[in-house]
């Protein structure tokens, strides 16, 4: 039996850091509010003259170098954002042109901050199927440029970043064990980015509107977030006939600390087995669990059969799970 495994890890943030300090100064909020309420201490924004694409090269580069491999072994490459460099081409395709990765193909997901582990999912079947042997999976943000820097219920939330993994087919008990991917299109309007698309063509109206940055329904969306993954870790666990004092580590979207914890005493998980970089990070979206992910490989604390657990939510609505045998 074919399993994709993860043979590489790689991730970029940006250098420039904005702290909870600087947004009192830009809205009217405060440290001890963002800190309580979301857990996060600061932020990373790109330089203006970068892109999603750059972001996400970055991170290819590093997941390349970490598996010994050129980008001409990888023939496919699939890109999670909501924040590309623009609506088309795809921003997968701008990475296969940087990274010069001659032999692959290349396309987007959009499944907003689910989109890592619904991207994940795809290159999964693909390898297990056969289709593809090496493919480069990224979750790619530049979230700042997409936010309302007069609001403060969601500026004080995003950041900047990307994460990359390398999967390849093996014969073995490593690799991705399952994935669980949902959505409910009728609560579309709790996260979105109003124009810009087909039903808000960009016009004066809409820019002077501030329509083009993201606005959200933040305590609904927080209610549904804790109910939704609260079963979806559940039922990720019992589907592989673990418990949780299997896992190894629980590596959820960075989307606020007070989810993450109530997701980890609904399963009996002490914190220290919950992955953690929401203080440093902020909410990147798709591309908040492979920078975590990451963070925890090279921080060594995975090791070969520990059991992971990947969750996520967001706009869509979208939720979705892994459990990867590393
Ligand atoms: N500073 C100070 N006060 C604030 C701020 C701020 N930055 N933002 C909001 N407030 C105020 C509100 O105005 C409100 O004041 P009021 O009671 O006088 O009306 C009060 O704080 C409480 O506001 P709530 O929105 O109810 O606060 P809540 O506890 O829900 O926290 C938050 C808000 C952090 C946004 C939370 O709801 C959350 O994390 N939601 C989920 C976000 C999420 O998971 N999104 C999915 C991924 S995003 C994606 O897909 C792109």
């Amino acid at each position: 039996m074919i399993r994709s495994k993860i043979i590489s890890t790689g991730s970029f943030l940006p250098s420039k850091v904005l702290s909870n300090a600087e947004l009192s100064t830009m809205v009217d909020t405060s440290d001890e509010w963002i800190t309580e309420r979301t857990g996060i201490k600061e932020r990373r924004i790109a330089d203006v003259n970068k892109t999603t694409s750059d972001l996400a090269y970055e991170a290819s580069k590093k997941a390349l170098k970490n598996a010994g491999l050129k980008a001409s072994d990888i023939s496919l490459i699939i890109v999670a954002t909501i924040s590309g460099d623009m609506p088309f081409p795809a921003t997968a395709c701008l990475v296969q042109k940087k990274l010069n990765a001659k032999n692959a193909a290349a396309f987007d997901v959009n499944a907003a901050c689910s989109g890592f582990i619904y991207a994940l999912s795809i290159a999964d079947s693909f390898i297990r199927s056969g289709v593809h042997k090496k493919i480069l999976v990224i979750g790619t943000e530049i979230l700042s440029r997409f936010t309302d820097w007069k609001d403060r219920s969601t500026c004080v939330l995003f950041g900047d970043g990307a994460g990359a993994v390398l999967l390849e087919g093996h014969k073995g008990k490593s690799g991705i064990l399952s994935t669980h991917l949902y959505s409910d299109g009728n609560l579309w309007d709790l996260i979105q980015i109003p124009a810009g698309g087909s039903l808000k063509p960009a016009s004066l109206d809409t820019v002077n509107n501030r329509l083009h940055t993201i606005s959200m329904k933040g305590n609904e969306t927080f209610k549904f977030a804790v109910k939704t993954l609260g079963s979806l870790v559940d039922k990720t666990l019992e589907h592989n006939k673990l418990s949780p004092s299997q896992l190894t580590l629980l590596i959820p979207h960075q989307a606020n600390h007070r989810i993450i914890q109530a997701v980890a005493s609904r399963i009996g998980l002490s914190m220290d087995k919950v992955m953690m970089n929401i203080q440093k990070c902020g909410n990147t979206s798709a591309a908040s669990i492979p920078i975590a992910l990451d963070d925890a490989n090279r921080a060594g604390k995975i090791k070969k059969g520990d059991y992971i657990l990947l969750e996520a939510f967001g706009g869509g609505l979208t939720w979705a799970s892994a459990l990867i045998r590393w």
